[in-house]
């Protein structure tokens, strides 16, 4: 048996995963960390193709009860983001160790039934929540633990994602299917619970938790996206955090015309930030206008491995740490109840916007008598009917079922269309106008795919004008896509310049 190159030790963790989606992700970084991957479970049968090529030798299945029943120690969890608390009670069930993806669970009620299954169950229960842990986050903590910054104040950190095609894909790009349905989850779930990314690196650097929550409904969505109400994705989703310090952040999340993850930090003696495209900068010496100067953290050998991994090291610091409290024991930074403290503040926030602003509590479940109030609270957003939602009952699901596939290439060609489309209107303003070039050249390559995608969607929506799978092609194809003026005879002509 191999030695690790990390641990010292010749001991294996024979592990599982449970959802071969994100769950490719972790393949490689296993072997180094003392996991061998003997079984995956997925319901889609290409991506436990995928598994198997990946990990040849291995058991797959898409049957839960028959994975869950095979001799291994841990379970790397990454199946539908609302199931996730239900799901890791049942491995704990089974005897595994549990590393759960993000979130930890939907209701209050699973927080406090997850508790206590861990509790119960004497095994180590994780969260994968890897953005504290990129190299720039791990240096912020070091020196937050060294009293660089002091309290902290405020901060604001985000995770603003439009990720409008995997609402109608999986996460390798292939359409949903069946092909008249859209994403189990990503489809309708509104982003404020999707809050563990951002809230996370605050927690871990400053060593605080969440106390109270507070966040407004924002009205105004994106065309393409599926729920229409005050809940539900599409739109932003802001939120503001009260810190056990006494310190206040604000969450952001949600889809919007520009992704960003900016995190800033301000602390009573110092402050740091991040923003797009730039490293790190820290503004030290106890007053607004003190120095600031741009650091480059220092990297030893670890940091070199995890950064050859995904997600900027991210992926390999929760495998690491998992690994090394089944090893020795010593505690991972997310143990279930830090697990709780990440997820509780998304719940609680998309309870306040829709009670108009009122502050929610975030109850620490650690405290068994905190966890009474929430033990039968099974709040939660109502999911959108994703299998019979889009399309009437008595649709001709031979046409129908072409819909995933016709949304996936519309939206990559109508976005084609609107990017040459609203950069011609300040084309005589850029600094590098070849760019403009490149995008005319890349929509004009792919005309005939654009023109074939659009006929597509139009017949769809005539044939079901009246249903949500119509609306969302429709806001495609006329807001974003420019179908007429794409379809008239003239536009080859209009885009050759001719
Ligand atoms: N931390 C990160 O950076 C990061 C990145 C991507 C995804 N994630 C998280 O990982 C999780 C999975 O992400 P994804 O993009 O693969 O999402 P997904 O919801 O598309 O995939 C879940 C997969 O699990 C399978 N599955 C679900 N329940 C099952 C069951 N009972 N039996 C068999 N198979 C089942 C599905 O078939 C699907 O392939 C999500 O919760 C997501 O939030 C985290």
């Amino acid at each position: 048996m191999a030695t690790s190159p990390v641990f010292h030790s010749d001991r294996r963790i024979q592990l599982g995963i449970w959802g071969l989606g994100r769950g490719m992700n972790f393949y490689q970084t296993c072997a180094a960390l003392n996991f061998d991957v003997v079984a995956g479970c997925d319901y889609n049968e290409h991506m436990r193709r995928g598994f198997l090529e990946a990990n040849p030798g291995a058991f797959a299945t898409a049957d839960a009860e028959e994975f869950l029943a095979q001799d291994f120690d841990a379970v790397l969890l990454a199946t539908y983001c609302p199931s996730h608390g239900g799901d890791a009670r049942r491995c704990l069930a089974a005897g595994k160790h549990v590393l759960s993806e993000v979130t930890a669970f939907f209701t209050l009620a699973e927080g406090v039934q997850l508790v206590e299954a861990v509790e119960r169950s004497g095994l180590v229960y994780n969260l994968a929540e890897n953005y504290p842990f990129t190299p720039v986050m791990r240096y912020l903590k070091r020196k937050w633990d060294a009293g660089l910054f002091g309290e902290l104040m405020y901060a604001e950190f985000e995770y603003v994602h439009e990720c409008r095609s995997l609402c109608y894909t999986y996460i390798d790009g292939l359409p949903v299917q069946p092909g008249d349905s859209v994403h189990t989850w990503r489809s309708w779930l509104d982003f404020h619970y999707y809050c563990t990314h951002s809230l996370g690196p605050v927690m871990v650097i400053t060593g605080t938790r969440p106390t109270q929550v507070t966040a407004l409904v924002g009205d105004q969505r994106l065309a393409g996206y599926l729920p229409q109400g005050a809940e539900g994705a599409g739109g932003i989703a802001p939120s503001l955090i009260k810190m056990s310090n006494g310190g206040v952040m604000r969450n952001l999340m949600g889809v919007t015309t520009n992704d960003s993850h900016v995190q800033r930090l301000w602390g009573t003696r110092g402050a740091a930030e991040v923003n797009v495209g730039e490293g790190l900068k820290l503004r030290l010496g106890g007053s607004g206008n003190s120095p600031k100067l741009a650091v480059k953290p220092a990297e030893d050998e670890l940091d070199r491995l995890a950064n050859s991994t995904g997600h900027g090291g991210g992926d390999f610091w929760v495998l690491y740490y998992f690994a090394r409290q089944i090893l020795s024991g010593e505690p991972a930074p997310f143990d279930v109840y830090a697990a709780a403290d990440v997820t509780i503040p998304g719940i609680q926030a998309v309870r306040s916007a829709l009670a108009g602003g009122q502050p929610m509590a975030v109850p620490d479940l650690r405290d068994p008598a905190q966890r009474e109030k929430y033990r039968h609270d099974t709040w939660a957003q109502e999911p959108y009917d994703t299998r019979h939602g889009l399309f009437p009952r008595e649709a001709d699901r031979t046409q129908t079922g072409r819909f995933s596939t016709t949304m996936a290439d519309l939206i990559r060609y109508s976005l084609l269309y609107r990017q040459w489309a609203d950069w011609s209107a300040v084309a005589g303003d850029l600094v590098d106008p070849a760019r403009l070039s490149e995008m005319r050249q890349a929509l004009a390559a792919e005309l005939p795919e654009v023109r074939r995608s659009y006929a597509a969607a139009r017949a769809l929506i005539d044939a079901y004008p009246g249903s949500d799978g119509a609306r969302v092609l429709r806001e495609m194809l006329e807001d974003v896509g420019g179908e007429k003026r794409v379809l008239a005879p003239g536009f080859a002509d209009e885009l050759q310049g001719k």
